[in-house]
C-alpha cells in the first residue's frame, strides 16, 4: 500500500473521531410543532466533550443552563433547571440534524422537535423600535368602577379554546355572574398563531373565528377581552405585538374586542424597564386610534412605579405584583402589601393585584373570603379565574356576594387605610358613598383570634347601623367599638352607616 492512502485514511479517522467527540457542539434551532398549530422554537447552545454535554437552552430570549448532560453514541440527554421546574431533553444526532423530545418535570408535557444548525445572530432579540416622545393618552371613559369579569389564565392556562370560552360565557349568565356585574370574558395567553404576510394577527387552530366568538359573547350581553405583549413573544411563547401594535389594535377593533391585557414578557429582552412608559403608550395610542372603546389593562408586574404613569398611557388598570397562585402564602403576600399604593388608584385607573383564585381549590373558604374582602377593600378589578361552568356553592357564595361586590364597586372610589394592627390582625377602613364606611378585620394568623376595635382607634364616630357583609345580618354595636372572633386566615367585613 502506498503511503498516500494511509495518510488519507489516518486523517479521515482523526476527523471522524473529532466529529464523534464534538458532533453536537454548536448552536441548534429546534422547531417543535404543537397541536394548536403553533411552532415552539428554542435554541440549544451545546458543547460536547467526549460523553459530556454542557451549554444552555434559550427559549423566548431567556437562557437556561444545562445542569446535567451526557452523550452516548449518537444519543444525548440533558436537564435544564432544577427542582419542580426542570425540563428534560432527549435526542438523537442524525447526520447534521437533531430530533429532540422535551419533557416537563411532571412528565405530563412533551414536545417533539427537529433541529438544524443555526447562528448566534438568529438567537438575538430584534432591535428596539424607536420610542415615541411622551404625551398623555386621553382617558377612554371605561372602568369608572373597577372592571369585573372572568379570565382564562388561572384555571386553564394555555388549554383554552373557542368552545370553552363560549361555555364560560353561557355559564356567566346561568350562574348569575353576569347579573352580579362580571361582564368581561377575557381570553388570556395562547390564542395566537402568527402575523401573516400582510402583518395581520392570525389566531391558532383553537380559535377558528374570533369575530364569530366575539359576536357570540356579545349576544349574551357580555364583553370580550384578549391578551398580547409589546414583545415579539408572550410569556407563554406565543406571538406578541412587537412592531405590529397598530395593526393588532385595528384587528381587535374589527373583531369586536372590548378589553386588552398587555403583558411585558419578552419585551424585557429588547427594552429597558425604564422604557416601559413609552412602550405602553404606543399601544395606548393604537387602541385609541381605532375609535372603539377598549379597556387597556397593563401587566408589567408593578415595576417602575407603574401606578405613577399607568393612567398617562391610557391604562385603565395596571398589575401591581407578580403572578398570584392559588395558596395562602401568595394571596397574603400580595394582598397585604397593597395599602401603601392604594392612593394611586383613581376612577378609571385602578391598581390590579392580579386575578382571583376563588373556586380553584387551593385555599379554604375562609381564605377565599379574605381574598374577596381584600380585593374589594382595595378597589381591585374582580376577574374570576375559576371554571365558572362547575362552581361549587361555596365559591358562588363568595364570588356572588353582592354586598361585598358593592364595596369594590363603590362609586366614591376612595382608598382604604390601615386603622390598626395588632400582631397578626390588620383592620382597614374605607370611606364609602353616602357617609358610609367599610370596616374590614383580617386575621393573618394560623389561630382564630378575638379582635377588638374602638371607634376612636379607627377615628370613627359611633355608627348608627352596622351590617356584617359575609353573615348578611345587621349586627349589634356598642358605644365603644366592635369585637369579633376571626377564624385563622379569615375576615369580617362590616358596612357602617
Ligand atoms: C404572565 C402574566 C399572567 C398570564 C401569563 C400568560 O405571567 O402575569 O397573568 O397572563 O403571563 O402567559
Amino acid at each position: 500500500m502506498s503511503r498516500i492512502p494511509i495518510l488519507v485514511s489516518a486523517l479521515l479517522i482523526a476527523a471522524f473521531g473529532a466529529f464523534a467527540q464534538n458532533g453536537l457542539s454548536g448552536i441548534w434551532l429546534v422547531n417543535a410543532p404543537l397541536p394548536d398549530g403553533t411552532v415552539r422554537q428554542s435554541f440549544l447552545q451545546l458543547s460536547q466533550d467526549g460523553d459530556k454535554l454542557t451549554g444552555s437552552v434559550t427559549y423566548n430570549y431567556r437562557k437556561m443552563d444545562i445542569t446535567e448532560g451526557s452523550v452516548n453514541g449518537n444519543k444525548f440527554h440533558f436537564i435544564v433547571g432544577r427542582g419542580m421546574r426542570h425540563r428534560t431533553f432527549d435526542g438523537t444526532l442524525e447526520g447534521d440534524h437533531l430530533t429532540v423530545v422535551e419533557t416537563s418535570a411532571n412528565g405530563r408535557n412533551t414536545n417533539r422537535g427537529e433541529a438544524h444548525r443555526s447562528t448566534e445572530q438568529a438567537m438575538a432579540p430584534p432591535k428596539p423600535l424607536p420610542l415615541p416622545a411622551l404625551h398623555d393618552v386621553p382617558y377612554n371613559g371605561l372602568a369608572r368602577t373597577p372592571q369585573m369579569g372572568w379570565n382564562s389564565w388561572n384555571h386553564f392556562h394555555t388549554a383554552i379554546d373557542d368552545k370553552t370560552v363560549r361555555e364560560i360565557a353561557d355559564a356567566m349568565v346561568t350562574s348569575g355572574m353576569k347579573d352580579a356585574g362580571y361582564v368581561y370574558v377575557n381570553i388570556d395567553d395562547a390564542w395566537q398563531l402568527k402575523h401573516d404576510a400582510d402583518g395581520n394577527i392570525v389566531p391558532n387552530k383553537k380559535f377558528p373565528d374570533m369575530k364569530a366568538l366575539a359576536d357570540y359573547v356579545h349576544s349574551k350581553g357580555l364583553k370580550i377581552g384578549i391578551y398580547s405583549s409589546p414583545g415579539p413573544k408572550t410569556c407563554g411563547g406565543y406571538e406578541g405585538s412587537f412592531g405590529h401594535e397598530k395593526a393588532d389594535a385595528e384587528m381587535y377593533a374589527k373583531w369586536g374586542i372590548d378589553y386588552l391585557k398587555y403583558d411585558w414578557c419578552s419585551a424585557s429582552a429588547i427594552y429597558k424597564d425604564t422604557d416601559m412608559q413609552p412602550v405602553y403608550q404606543v399601544m395606548g395610542d393604537a387602541l385609541r386610534a381605532t375609535g372603539r372603546p377598549i379597556l387597556f389593562s397593563l401587566c408589567q408586574y408593578g415595576r417602575e412605579d407603574v401606578w405613577k404613569w399607568g393612567a398617562k398611557v391610557g391604562g385603565n388598570s395596571w398589575r401591581t405584583t407578580g403572578d398570584i397562585s392559588d395558596n395562602w402564602k401568595s394571596l397574603s403576600t400580595i394582598g397585604f402589601k397593597q395599602l401603601a399604593i392604594a392612593q394611586y388608584a383613581k376612577i378609571g385607573h385602578w391598581n390590579d393585584p392580579d386575578m382571583l383564585e376563588i373556586g380553584n381549590g387551593g385555599m379554604s373558604d375562609d381564605e377565599y373570603r379574605t381574598h374577596m374582602t381584600l380585593w374589594s377593600m382595595l378597589r381591585a378589578p374582580l376577574l374570576a379565574g375559576n371554571d365558572v361552568r362547575s362552581m361549587s356553592d361555596a365559591a358562588k357564595a363568595i364570588l356572588l356576594n353582592k354586598e361585598v361586590i358593592a364595596i369594590d364597586q363603590d362609586p366614591l372610589g376612595a382608598p382604604a387605610q390601615l386603622a390598626k394592627t395588632d400582631g397578626d390582625i390588620e383592620i382597614w377602613t374605607r370611606p364609602l358613598k353616602g357617609k358610609a364606611t367599610g370596616l374590614a378585620f383580617f386575621n393573618k394568623g394560623d389561630q382564630a383570634a378575638e379582635v377588638k376595635l374602638t371607634w376612636s382607634e379607627a377615628r370613627l364616630n359611633k355608627p348608627k347601623k352596622a351590617r356584617d357583609l359575609w353573615a348578611h345580618t345587621d349586627v349589634k354595636i356598642s358605644s365603644e367599638g366592635y369585637a369579633a372572633n376571626i377564624p385563622a386566615h379569615g375576615t369580617v367585613l362590616l358596612r357602617l352607616q
